[in-house]
């Protein structure tokens, strides 16, 4: 499955998937693209080193999201892309590219949802104090971290963390957790019931 990952910031995770199938841990999966928003996002430099293609467009040189993702389109159908990977991509997917990748388009995101969606998943967890936060992967939908659950890893918070502390910890995890959901959506082992994602390993 020709995949491409979207970031928008250092790429880590974006890094631990290539990883992963260098390791041969993602046999169905090949990276053909890395899309950014941002001009200087790390994860354009992890992309070049590695020889995989590269795209930066700017949301502010078009009117609209649409427009926007009209142009990123273009470009994913030239490159036969079947699937996106949002690795750190700090926008949100509009309906041009949801209708495009219907139930192909994954997220992770650095909290056990549906608790502590948004921009600062640590901050929250920490404020509110659970004693038990981690990551998720999950489907992207219209929504703010809300498609459904496909991977979830749990981290224990402890008394004396801070929102990089508890941001490293669970970083660890996703760096697992997402290779594992890319495999199984590459090798066709997902099945989505409504909210439900049923694994058919
Ligand atoms: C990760 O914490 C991810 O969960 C969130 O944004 C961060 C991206 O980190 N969506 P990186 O760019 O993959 O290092």
């Amino acid at each position: 499955m020709r995949l491409a990952a979207f970031a928008s910031g250092r790429g880590s995770n974006f890094e631990a998937l290539l990883t992963a199938r260098d390791r041969g841990n993602l046999p169905e999966a090949e990276f053909a693209l890395l899309f950014s928003d941002k001009a200087d996002a790390r994860a354009l430099d992890v992309a070049r080193q590695r020889g995989i293609d590269t795209l930066h467009l700017s949301p502010k040189d078009f009117d609209t999201r649409a427009a926007y993702e009209e142009a990123i389109l273009v470009v994913l159908r030239e490159k036969q892309i079947e699937a996106i990977c949002l690795a750190g991509y700090m926008r949100l997917v509009g309906d041009t590219l949801l209708e495009a990748y219907p139930r192909r388009i994954l997220n992770i995101h650095p909290a056990l949802l549906p608790s502590f969606p948004g921009l600062h998943g640590h901050r929250d967890a920490l404020e509110y104090g659970v004693k038990i936060s981690g990551c998720t992967v999950h489907f992207v939908d219209a929504g703010v971290d809300t498609g459904p659950i496909v991977v979830q890893r749990a981290v224990e918070v402890r008394d004396d963390d801070t929102e990089d502390i508890l941001a490293a910890r669970i970083l660890l995890q996703e760096h697992e957790a997402y290779p594992e959901a890319v495999d199984l959506l590459t090798q066709g082992k997902l099945r989505v019931e409504d909210r439900r994602v049923i694994r058919l390993d």
